[in-house]
C-alpha cells in the first residue's frame, strides 16, 4: 500500500469513528472505553413512534444527571415539565430549542446545560417523550 492511500484510509477511519461517537452521546461510557463505539450507541428504533424514540433518546443522553421521571434532582422532574406544558407542537418546539440551547429562569435559578450535539429533530422526538409523561396526547 502507498503512503497517500494508507493515510486516505486512516482519515476515513478517523471520520468513520467520529460519526460513530457523535451518535451516541453517552459522554461516560465513551470516556471510559473510546476503542468500542459500538458498544455505546443505542440507536432508536427506527419504527418506533416520536415518543418510544424520545424515550430512547433522553436514556442514552446526560439528561438523567438532572433529570428524573418523578423527582426533581438539579432540574425539575421530567413529568413536572409535562404538567406544566400543554403537549403542543409550539411547546414541542419551544422546549426541543431550549434541550439545544440550555435555559435557565423558568423553574430556579440553576440553567440547564446547552446540547449543541442534538439535532433538532432528535430534540423534539426527547421533547414529545417529556410532555406525554402526564398521559397527555399531542393537539
Ligand atoms: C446540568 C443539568 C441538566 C442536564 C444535563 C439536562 N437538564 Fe434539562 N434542565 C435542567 C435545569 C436546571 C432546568 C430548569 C431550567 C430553568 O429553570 O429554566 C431544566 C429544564 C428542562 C426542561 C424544561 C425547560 C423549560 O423551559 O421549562 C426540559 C424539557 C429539559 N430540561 C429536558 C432535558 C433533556 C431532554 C435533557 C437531556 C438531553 C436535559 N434536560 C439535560 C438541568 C439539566
Amino acid at each position: 500500500m502507498t503512503k497517500n492511500a494508507t493515510s486516505i484510509f486512516a482519515i476515513a477511519w478517523v471520520a468513520a469513528s467520529l460519526a460513530l461517537y457523535s451518535c451516541g452521546s453517552k459522554k461516560e461510557s465513551v470516556k471510559e472505553d473510546y476503542g468500542t463505539p459500538q458498544e455505546t450507541i443505542d440507536a432508536p428504533d427506527v419504527a418506533a413512534d416520536p415518543i418510544t424514540q424520545g424515550e430512547s433518546l433522553v436514556k442514552a443522553s446526560d439528561c438523567k444527571t438532572c433529570h428524573h421521571i418523578n423527582n426533581k434532582i438539579i432540574g425539575p422532574s421530567h413529568t413536572e415539565v409535562a404538567k406544566k406544558y400543554e403537549f403542543t407542537k409550539a411547546n414541542v418546539e419551544l422546549l426541543a430549542g431550549k434541550i439545544i440551547k440550555g435555559g435557565a429562569g423558568v423553574w430556579g435559578e440553576v440553567a440547564m446545560t446547552a446540547h449543541p450535539e442534538i439535532s433538532q429533530a432528535d430534540a423534539e422526538r426527547m421533547a414529545r417523550y417529556v410532555l406525554s409523561l402526564d398521559g397527555e396526547t399531542e393537539h
